[in-house]
């Protein structure tokens, strides 16, 4: 077995910024399933929100989160994002990424549910690119890290003290690795994957929670799930977001009729915060029976949309839609789980030496509902207090054992349930775990996938492995949807639409022993 201090599942924003800093301390393997950019982070688009302006504070920045999070943001967790985001900006920084700057200071753009402009941003809209392309860069130029690409790790070797190493399949070979190290950080991403419609590339099906949840690792807060207002809705073009920076400009929604809407669902009006936008969008959609909005961006003067968002702008004219002159047609579309593998504020799990980071992790910053621009922030504050902490002597003792419950058993029965492909899986959650929920939906849900789950053959390539981790991923968010009787941040019920008192608390699951 090949040994390493550190083994860093994925090459996105968290397992380049990981490995970045543990180098300093050891040696550090990447495993990631693409090439080295394939990942989430490479598409973000607005921006990292953090309070380094001179109107802002880390306390509004902590009041704006807390107030997202709709009652279940962790506050100690969300105190450390916003006190420590100027001294990680600054880390950013020296690492060379480009933000963008007006007279000399860095510019900082508005995005809904933020109370001040709090978002700096890189080459407009291609803030992604740029971190992922200074922060590939310098991992690529480093002879500590060692770079696996087209390896898909499929178990997190774990013994009774902990974790030692990680199995992985070499995809161009199709031969089983199994690699030792010290700490794994799992840095694989969301689940965005899961949907029919969706912002996010084709990493993001789930697969660090699958591989936690089958490790032993706690998963939270599985029921919420973001839908980003405005992604692109062209016909026969490929899914494409339309930041919410550009609301922040200026921009309005429209219906098919024309008018603008948002005045008539929230006081907030098109900056109201993402779910109560993405739920307008849908109403909106039904009541006057078409499947998009739009977005117009029209009456802004077109040097400024052109230089503000050259990817968008890009994009879209390249698709034979000149944004400046035309409205931009719109849908919601599955974005961020702000639910994932459960950490302390160390970003460590309940498995000594497993640590995780970014969106595959549920650190307790976001609640029930993200703050536009602060997953970029949270992998940054995280992933340096993930290296801190295994700096010391880790132990299964210093995590606090929590409550937590295995998935319900469900009677098994394939009858009338459709058979598993990717296809069916995205259409099943899209309808039945989507935007708008209800009990029946969600436990016809949870059954089909069950069912699945005990019809799953052994995998043995890259999408079998990924189809059966988003199977047991979906079923861990549809329990957890159908186990939270109310409504509440992202998490839409139909038949219980108010938020309750009682549900003031987490779902947590771990597997049974
Ligand atoms: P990712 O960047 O997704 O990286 C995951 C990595 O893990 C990938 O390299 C993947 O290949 C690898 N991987 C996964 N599974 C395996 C496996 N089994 N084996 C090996 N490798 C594996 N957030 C903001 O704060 N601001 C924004 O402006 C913003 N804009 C966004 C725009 C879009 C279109 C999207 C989709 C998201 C946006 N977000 C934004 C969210 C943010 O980009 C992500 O939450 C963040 O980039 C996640 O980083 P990550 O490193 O955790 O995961
Ligand atoms: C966007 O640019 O609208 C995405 C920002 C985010 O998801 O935080």
């Amino acid at each position: 077995m090949r040994e390493y201090d550190y083994i860093i599942i994925g090459s996105g924003i968290a397992g380049l910024y990981d490995a970045l800093l543990a180098q300093e301390l050891g040696s550090v393997l990447i495993i990631t399933k693409g090439s080295i950019h394939e990942c989430n982070t490479r598409h973000a688009q607005g921006g990292i929100a953090a309070a380094i302006g001179s109107l802002d504070s880390p306390e509004l920045h902590f009041e704006d989160t807390i107030a997202a999070g709709a009652g279940l943001c962790d506050p100690e967790a969300v105190r450390i994002l916003t006190r420590e985001a100027a001294d990680r900006i600054a880390d950013l920084v020296k690492f060379g990424v480009p933000f963008d700057t007006v007279d000399g200071e860095i510019a900082l753009a508005r995005e809904a549910a933020h109370s001040v402009p709090r978002i700096l941003h890189a080459g407009g809209d291609a803030t992604g690119e740029r971190i992922e392309v200074t922060l590939s860069n310098a991992a690529r130029s480093s002879s500590r890290i060692t770079i696996l690409e087209y390896c898909l790790a499929i178990e997190i070797l774990v013994l009774e003290d902990g974790v030692y190493g990680v199995a992985a399949l070499d995809l161009h070979s199709g031969s089983i690795e199994r690699f030792g190290c010290r700490f794994v950080i799992l840095a694989t991403g969301g689940v965005g994957r899961l949907f029919k419609i969706t912002t996010n590339p084709e990493i993001a099906t789930g697969d660090g929670i699958a591989l936690a949840y089958k490790a032993g690792a706690e998963i939270v807060d599985m029921e919420f799930v973001q839908f980003h207002p405005t992604a692109l809705r062209l016909p026969g073009v490929p899914l494409f977001l339309i930041s919410e920076a550009v609301r922040g400009e200026g921009g309005i929604l429209r219906n098919a009729e024309g008018e603008r809407f948002m005045l008539n669902y929230s006081p907030d009006g098109d900056l109201a915060p993402r779910d109560i936008v993405a739920r307008s969008i849908v109403a909106e959609m039904e009541r006057t029976e078409t499947d998009r909005v739009y977005l117009d961006v029209t009456h802004l003067p077109a040097s400024i949309v052109s230089a503000r968002f050259p990817q968008i702008y890009r994009f879209c004219f390249d698709h034979g839609l000149d944004i400046t002159s035309s409205m931009i047609p719109v849908v919601p579309a599955a974005h961020y789980v702000m639910g994932g593998v459960r950490t302390n504020y160390w970003g460590e799990t309940n498995i000594a030496g497993l640590f995780a980071s970014g969106e595959v992790s549920c650190t307790g910053v976001h609640g029930a509902n993200r703050l536009a621009s602060n997953s970029l922030l949270e992998v940054l504050v995280f992933s340096k207090r993930i290296v801190d902490r295994s700096r010391e002597e880790v132990n299964a003792a210093t995590t606090a054992e929590r409550e937590a419950s295995a998935l319900p058993e469900r009677a098994v029965d394939s009858g009338n349930c459709p058979s598993l492909d990717l296809i069916a899986l995205e259409s099943l959650l899209w309808e039945n775990v989507g935007i708008v929920r209800s009990a029946d939906r969600l436990r016809e849900a949870a059954n089909i996938l069950a069912v699945w789950e005990e019809e799953l053959r052994r995998p043995t390539d890259r999408p079998s492995y990924e189809l059966a981790n988003m199977v047991l991923v979906g079923r861990l968010l549809a329990e957890a949807a159908l186990a939270r009787e109310e409504s509440r941040g992202a998490h839409f019920r139909s038949d219980s639409p108010e938020p309750s008192d009682a549900w003031l608390r987490h779902i947590v699951f771990r597997k049974k022993d």
